[in-house]
């Protein structure tokens, strides 16, 4: 069984079949306003769907963080999220500048943001740790001058 959804500027892509649910986003870069349109629609679907709002909660800021990462630091990409029996999981990819030092990057307060971007709200250096602290795993690919692929995964409750 297979549905497909496209839905306004996103793109959303659906797939069901028995190894779940999968959504397809396309996040522009640099586009403060629509930003964050990817894990609200997330969010929605989880509540929808009866997850645990503890679960949903988690991963919709781990979500939202990487999202705005995409859209602030690497000039947009690609979101695929996997929901199952088991764990609700999304793979961002993207093809921006890649991240030096990841661990670097990891810790709260270190931030390249801009001016700019800082006064409208961002930057304080919180989103890849918040990444952690709400996600059962995380994990960060990234080659500098490629891009980087993010995958967060928070256990169904
Ligand atoms: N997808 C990405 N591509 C390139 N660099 C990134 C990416 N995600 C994060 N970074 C780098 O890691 C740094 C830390 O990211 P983090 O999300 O913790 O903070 P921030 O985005 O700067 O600020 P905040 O998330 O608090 O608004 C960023 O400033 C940026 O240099
Ligand atoms: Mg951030």
């Amino acid at each position: 069984m297979g549905c497909c959804i496209r839905r306004g500027w996103t793109g959303v892509v659906c797939n069901m079949s028995e190894n779940g649910l999968h959504y397809r986003f396309i996040v522009p870069g640099d586009d403060f306003a629509r930003a964050g349109t990817a894990s609200g629609a997330v969010k929605k679907t989880l509540k929808q769907l009866g997850i645990a709002p503890e679960t949903v909660r988690k991963f919709s800021i781990s979500l939202y963080e990487g999202e705005i990462n995409m859209v602030i630091h690497a000039g947009g990409g690609e979101i695929d999220v996997y929901i199952d029996d088991e764990q609700v999981s999304a793979v961002l990819v993207d093809h921006g500048p890649g991240i030096p030092d990841v661990g670097l990057a990891m810790q709260e307060g270190w931030s390249t943001a801009s001016e700019q971007v800082r006064g409208l709200g961002f930057g304080a250096g919180m989103g890849l740790p918040n990444m952690k602290k709400y996600s059962d795993e995380l994990e960060i690919d990234s080659v500098v001058g490629t891009g980087t692929t993010v995958t967060i995964t928070v256990r169904l409750a």
